[in-house]
């Protein structure tokens, strides 16, 4: 059987493949054009989130039977296409969870601390003693989505003795009181934090969830996060309340067009800014496309299916 991974993953993760007995692509870099002309074949597809499959791959791929995300979001899929085709697509849910809430505990820090624009100065050669920073001990904290990346930040941040906050309308207060934080609305979220921090994946549901009128609720001088997925922030509401003054500074690793069209924003001073890097650690890539090639030999040997996303739970013939 035939696996296409058109995106760039560890070589180990190709090896236990070959090993299992799969015939292998792996075409990193690979055009969506490009695929599409060679996905007739195949089997089953690793892909992170470099590369869309789209209706037209769905469509040229006719012995296709799984699509796996070595990744936890899956926005680049076309799930429910695949659905109607009977293809099953997972996602790996944990091996790059904890990279990504150390991203945002980085960002945390370089937000509160003024770091990037102390080294700019002394870099050109001014000697700055006046700059202040702000500490995180004592400050409200808003955790916008508590899965395993928001309950990792919720943990880290109450050791830093922060107050934190958390808003998920799938936790309830028996679970939102185990991960630790006081549960909230996200209105009280917006009008009582000093940092909000997004942890959600991109849907209907959440496009643009905070836009004008939620940027208005907010504190003045709120600090704002996201390492989750562009376009839960509307990026244009986001820079007028960046230059109204209203948000103090942003971290942004993800943006709604990526590479990122919104330069303006990315170019403000008070915005930090990182090249969707939250899982790119050593560690969480090998996880993940571990995690990846051992979903696929489950399914494909085993009929076992691990982290189902669009509801398909068996592989078809
Ligand atoms: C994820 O969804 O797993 C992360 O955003 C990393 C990635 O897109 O590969």
């Amino acid at each position: 059987m035939k696996v296409l991974v058109p995106d760039k993953i560890e070589q180990k993760v190709i090896e236990v493949l070959q090993d299992a007995g799969f015939d292998v692509d792996f075409k990193p870099g690979i055009t969506v054009e490009d695929a599409i002309k060679i996905v007739g074949d195949v089997d089953a597809m690793i892909v992170r989130s470099g590369i869309k499959v789209n209706k037209a791959m769905l469509d040229a791929a006719p012995k296709l039977k799984l699509v796996v995300r070595a990744g936890v979001g899956y926005d680049n899929i076309d799930t429910q296409y695949a659905a109607s085709l009977g293809v099953v697509v997972e996602n790996t849910p944990f091996g790059n969870t904890n990279a990504a809430a150390e991203h945002t505990l980085a960002l945390l820090f370089l937000l509160a601390k003024r770091i990037f624009q102390g080294q700019a100065e002394l870099k050109g050669g001014t000697w700055n003693r006046k700059l202040e920073g702000t500490e995180l001990k004592g400050k409200t904290l808003g955790v916008v989505g508590l899965g395993n990346v928001g309950k990792k930040v919720t943990k880290v941040a109450l050791a830093l003795e922060m107050h934190v906050i958390g808003y998920d309308p799938y936790v309830d207060e028996k679970a939102m009181k185990e991960i630790g934080a006081t549960r909230a609305t996200l209105e009280e979220i917006l009008k009582s934090a000093d940092y909000i921090t997004f942890h959600l994946p991109l849907n209907a549901e959440t496009k643009n969830m905070i836009s004008t009128t939620q940027f208005a609720l907010m504190k003045d001088g709120v600090r704002i996060l996201n390492v989750a997925r562009g376009g839960v922030i509307d990026e244009v509401a986001l820079e007028e309340a960046i230059k109204a003054g209203k948000v103090a500074g942003a971290a942004l690793d993800v943006y709604e067009q990526e590479p990122p069209t919104c330069r303006s924003l990315i170019e403000n001073a008070s915005v930090i800014c990182t090249p969707h890097q939250g899982a790119s650690t050593k560690e969480a890539q090998i996880n993940v496309g571990l995690d990846a090639a051992n979903q696929v030999i489950a399914a494909l040997k085993e009929h076992k299916i691990i982290s189902c996303v669009n509801g398909v739970k068996a592989l078809k013939n």
